[in-house]
């Protein structure tokens, strides 16, 4: 099979490495990859918004299957126009990536389908915002309805941080991403990210892992893309999985199906695991960056065959099997992401894979030769072990040989993890 794989992040860097490890595989190309994925793909300069010239492209190289890794080309209906083109993809079209690409679209979901999540309403203008604010009162969470790479949430703690939120985003600190508001109750509990496989009809629980959207130790400071992920979620017991699958998961896979918008690619619940049980935070298209890292790492199935099931409609007839080690990984970040940082800092060092160890390429470029970096988040140093306290140590001591001066980490990636298997 010939294979073009659209992306540039450490997530598209773990889906290239375990691609290109396929039997299956015949030729590997990527577009516009990174220096780590260029160890197991052609690199090719395709402008990715440009649906037509990816097109023309698959069809020169006579491109069997594309896979789609970030959600900005699904929104953006590349899913869509490459099977028109009679090219197999894997992502959901347009219709149905506005589960990620709209919090108020996936909250009247959840009100149609009866999907446990926390009260909401939406907004177009600040003043009914903050009104509806002043009558539920503080914590509670204010949302940009697009997207806005992972930094349109605030989680108001007090009324005043709730108000200025909802000033934020009408003022266009999000652009058009802004435009809608949508105000929800603040759910208290410890988080997990389900993903999950769906060709339309039937869905294929995955795994599931734990992010750390907060930059700093101890999740404090501003929300980031993720930090650091690991999985399995011990939060997530067979109970609680059972019930994901069929309080959240059926419902929502039924219910787009029903309403004409059948999703087919991969999908991740980010969940609150309250004293109710699992509720909605929200949804995502795609695979979670950095949590693909830790999933492809514990993957123990070819991904290739399982990928090109859920495109083709027969996901039934394939499994994914699981290393029962824990995977972990830690984000290496550029100084004062998710603020400002410099661009092209250079690393000196990347320590080599092992079986049980490796740096993917997150945000980096080659610039003469030099490997420098280029984004806010860098590099994912992944690990195995036993535990998730044996891979977060695998996974540091990994760290620490990385050589590169403007970059910075946080230290207890797996925290809630590693205290569980303490106690
Ligand atoms: P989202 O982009 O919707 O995943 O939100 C980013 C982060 O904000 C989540 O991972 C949670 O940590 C937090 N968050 C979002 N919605 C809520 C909520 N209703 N209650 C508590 N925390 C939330
Ligand atoms: N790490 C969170 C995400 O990919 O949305």
């Amino acid at each position: 099979m010939k294979v073009l794989l659209i992306g540039s992040g450490g997530r598209e860097h773990a889906l290239a490495w375990k691609i290109a490890q396929s039997p299956l595989l015949d030729a590997l190309y990527a577009a516009p990859g990174n220096p780590g994925i260029a160890d197991h793909a052609t690199l090719v300069e395709l402008n990715v918004e440009d649906h037509a010239a990816v097109i023309a492209f698959a069809k020169e190289k006579a491109i069997d299957f594309v896979v789609i890794g970030p959600e900005a080309p699904l929104v953006a209906g590349l899913a869509d126009d490459l099977r028109a083109a009679g090219i197999a993809t894997f992502g959901p079209s347009k219709a149905a990536a506005q589960l990620e690409g709209s919090k108020g679209f996936t909250k009247d979901l959840c009100a149609r389908y009866d999907i446990p999540t926390g009260a909401y309403q939406r907004f177009k203008s600040a003043e009914p915002a903050k009104d509806y604010v002043r009558a539920q009162g503080a914590p509670i969470v204010i949302k940009a309805d697009g997207l806005a790479a992972g930094k349109g949430v605030t989680v108001a703690m007090t009324e005043a941080e709730a108000l200025a939120a909802i000033d934020d985003c009408f003022d266009g600190a999000f652009g058009a991403a802004g435009a809608e508001v949508v105000v929800e109750a603040f759910l208290d509990g410890e988080e997990a990210s389900f993903f999950c496989l769906s060709d339309g009809k039937t869905a294929l629980a995955l795994a599931t892992a734990q992010d750390h959207k907060r930059v700093g130790d101890g999740d404090t400071g501003p929300n980031t893309g993720g930090m650091g992920a690991y999985s399995p979620a011990p939060v997530m017991t067979a109970t609680m999985v059972e019930r994901t699958m069929k309080e959240i998961i059926e419902p929502t896979i039924s219910g787009m199906a029903k309403d004409g918008n059948p999703f087919s690619g991969v999908f991740f619940a980010g969940l609150m695991i309250t004293a109710k049980g699992p509720e909605l935070i929200e949804y995502n298209v795609r695979f979670g960056d950095p949590e693909c890292q830790v999933l492809m790492m514990r993957l123990k199935s070819d991904l290739l065959p399982i990928l090109y099931a859920t495109a083709t409609g027969t996901l039934d007839r394939v499994d994914a099997e699981w290393r029962d080690e824990a995977a972990l990984t830690v984000v290496l970040a550029s100084k004062g992401y998710p603020g400002a940082y410099d661009k092209n800092t250079p690393i000196a060092h990347i320590p080599e894979a092992t079986e049980e160890a490796k740096v993917f390429h997150a945000g980096t470029a080659l610039k003469d030769d030099r490997l420098v970096a280029t984004g806010g988040r860098v590099l994912n140093v992944t690990a195995l072990g036993k535990t998730v306290t044996e891979a977060q140590a695998h996974a540091y001591a990994l760290a620490d040989r990385v050589e590169w001066e403007n970059g910075f980490c946080r230290r207890d990636i797996g925290w809630q993890a590693v205290a569980r298997e303490k106690a």
